[in-house]
């Protein structure tokens, strides 16, 4: 009786070595992908394309050959348009008091690097969870008008921008939504200067059924742009004769150098910056594909205090033919700085840049709300450029979205129907190379 006891045990013990065993491993990749997190190869962080280049090159085009994206391609384009760049939480783009209302995800049709399925960006660990594996093309397509459908059914991956409104509502009120948008124009900015630098297209997606991208993604964060991954069916090369040219003999940062130093910066040293930095930031800044309107929506000025060439003033940048006009002389910083809640980085830069729309032009639009939130896209794009060639000059600058309207439009004389979104300090640091 003990020895078959006996027996019985050695039996499940060899039971458990021999068949329980070599399944540790199944159920390792069993629980592992249970929790679905895929991670990205890390981004490039150095690059090759020189930021001028890049802005001048626009990365959009109308129609778009498919292009089979590496894990790595994926992952260069969601830490452009969210990654984790400096401290703990600072990303690529700025954020209205750190909000982060921003999400990604991507919806890809499976490759070889990558099962098909529907993602979410998670920049902290820089991954991507999977919401779901496979989901049907033709859900996908019902999201998009006409216009848009061959485009999305040609490309293998799409990325999403969704917002969660209220992270910045809760603490700015209706501003809030203004803010978000802004962002978004932001994370769109970076991503066409990232698609250039890959040789690489999107055509923007403004337009579609909120409602039937979250079912994809199974979230009710608001879809707030579309933008496929493909590249040019025009022949294209990037050449550096064809595009602006740094004025300085200074090698300039690549547009990844530019985005990953990319920060908001309050503390400017002494000292002058020359004109032809200045005239080149508004330049290649304001090199935007207009996502809705042309450059009559936005209004550019300069305010100037310690520039090399340029007498103290208030200066109107034209978009049209990229030329600064002289409208006032005199110190109109402190001014400004008291219209800006008295933040005191307006008064101490060398200069400020104010953007302002045409809310005019936006209200005559059937469907103002949805021109409104283009229009902030628009203004969004140019204040990443204007960070990041100032990252590439090593000046300081920061987007501030915070001040009196009516006060900052007297200051800076603007156009009847503008509002200003963004007033732009751009200072002097320890490490301007200008
Ligand atoms: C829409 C918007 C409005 C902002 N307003 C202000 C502001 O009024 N004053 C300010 O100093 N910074 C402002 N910022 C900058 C944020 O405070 C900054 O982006 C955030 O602290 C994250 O830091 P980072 O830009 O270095 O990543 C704003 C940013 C955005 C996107």
């Amino acid at each position: 009786m003990r020895k078959k006891l006996k027996n019985r045990r050695l039996f499940a013990v060899l039971f458990m070595i021999i068949v329980l065993v070599p399944l540790i491993p199944l159920a390792l990749v069993l629980i592992q992908s249970d929790t679905d997190l895929i991670a990205l190869p890390p981004p490039d962080l150095q690059g090759h394309l020189p930021l001028s280049y890049a802005m001048t090159s626009p990365g959009f085009s109308r129609m778009l050959k498919n292009h089979q994206a590496t894990l790595s391609d994926i992952g260069q384009l969601l830490w452009a348009l969210q990654g984790i760049t400096h401290g703990s939480r600072f990303r690529t783009v700025p954020s209205a008091g750190g909000t982060f209302p921003l999400e990604v995800f991507i919806a890809h049709g499976g490759s070889s690097s990558l099962d098909k399925g529907c993602y979410h960006y998670k920049p902290q660990n820089h991954e991507i969870e999977r919401i779901s594996l496979n989901y049907s093309q033709n859900d996908l397509l019902s999201a998009f008008y006409e216009e848009d459908y061959e485009v999305v059914l040609n490309v293998t991956t799409v990325f999403f921008v969704h917002a969660e409104y209220s992270r910045t509502t809760d603490r700015y009120g209706g501003r809030g939504v203004q803010y978000v948008h802004l962002e978004a124009g932001h994370a769109i900015g970076n991503f066409l200067l990232q698609l250039t630098s890959m040789n690489l297209k999107t055509k923007v997606i403004t337009n579609f059924t909120s409602e039937k991208i979250q079912e994809l993604f199974n979230t009710t964060f608001t879809p707030l742009v579309t933008l496929p991954l493909g590249s040019s069916t025009d022949i294209f090369s990037i050449s550096p004769v064809h595009h602006g040219i740094h004025p300085s003999d200074e090698v300039e940062l690549t547009v990844e150098q530019a985005i990953s130093r990319r920060k908001s910066v309050r503390d400017y040293t002494n000292g002058t910056i020359p004109y032809a930095v200045v005239s080149n930031i508004l330049v290649e800044s304001t090199s935007i594909m207009f996502l809705i309107g042309n450059n009559s929506q936005l209004d550019v000025r300069l305010v100037a205090g310690e520039v090399n060439g340029l007498d103290s003033g208030l200066y109107y940048f034209d978009l049209g033919n990229k030329s600064l006009n002289l409208t006032s002389l005199g110190d109109l910083q402190s001014e400004l700085q008291t219209a800006g809640l008295n933040q005191s980085w307006i008064g101490a830069a060398q200069l400020d840049i104010v953007i302002s729309a045409d809310i005019d032009w936006i209200n005559s639009h059937t469907d103002s709300v949805y021109s409104h939130r283009v229009l902030m896209f628009n203004v969004g794009m140019v204040a990443q450029n204007v960070y990041l060639k100032c990252a590439s000059y090593g000046l300081g600058t920061v987007s501030i979205g915070a001040f009196y309207e009516y006060d900052v439009a007297n200051t800076v004389n603007s156009p009847d129907g503008f509002v200003p979104f963004y007033i732009m300090p751009v200072g002097l640091t320890m490490e301007s190379n200008v």
